[in-house]
């Protein structure tokens, strides 16, 4: 994301306080991690079919980044504060690329059909995981596909595993579980 700001007058690394307790602040993807995510979708070879969701996108960085730098179509977001929301339609504006962001709550939300890869860095606690996860769940057994899950700072990743989610590659900073990075795969056959 190195000059991204500058280059195009957009604003994304300033870290913002939630202010409430479910819900993590908003800060920007650690470069090391971004690193291991962006290894594993070169190697995924993208196409034209995938779709992606940031779940807690904050300010979209990451939503120029899946279409700028690893050739997704469209990236689209889902970020529950207002201001946090104003500010990323701001600067997919600036970016001009075709990605949008839906100011909602990822406890509620249940609008996942059309995409099969979502990336979630450490957005809120395990409740709120918990509910998201029963709303993916309804989601894929609405709309059978093999669906990918970049989880960065992968605190929860046994919930997932618990709804027969698998660890397909693991990132780990230090000993320290708080700094692991997880892709978690479902692979489930769609109906033609
Ligand atoms: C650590 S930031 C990650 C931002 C972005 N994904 C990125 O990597 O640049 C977590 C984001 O999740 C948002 N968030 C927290 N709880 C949420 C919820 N229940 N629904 C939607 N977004 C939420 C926060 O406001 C914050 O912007």
């Amino acid at each position: 994301m190195g000059g991204c700001e500058q280059r195009y007058g957009v604003e994304i690394a300033e870290s913002v306080n939630a202010g409430d307790e479910n819900r993590n602040r908003y800060e920007i993807t650690p470069v090391h991690h971004l690193r291991f995510i962006t290894r594993y979708l070169k190697k995924s070879r993208i196409n034209k079919n995938d779709r992606i969701f940031d779940v807690g996108c904050g300010k979209g960085a990451m939503l120029w980044y899946f279409i700028t730098e690893i050739g997704f179509k469209e990236a689209s977001g889902l970020e529950r504060s207002d201001k946090l929301c104003s500010i990323c339609r701001s600067n997919i504006e600036k970016w001009d690329i075709n990605a949008k962001v839906i100011n909602g709550d990822a406890s509620e939300f249940e609008d996942y059909d059309e995409y099969n890869y979502f990336y979630l860095y450490n957005p809120f606690d395990a409740t709120i995981m918990r509910k998201f996860i029963c709303c993916l769940e309804q989601s894929i057994s609405r709309r059978p596909r093999t669906t990918t899950i970049l989880y960065v700072c992968s605190l929860f990743k046994g919930i997932f595993e618990e709804h027969g989610w698998k660890s397909v590659s693991e990132y780990k900073k230090n000993i320290f579980h708080t700094k692991e990075s997880t892709i978690l795969c479902k692979e489930v056959q769609e109906i033609q």
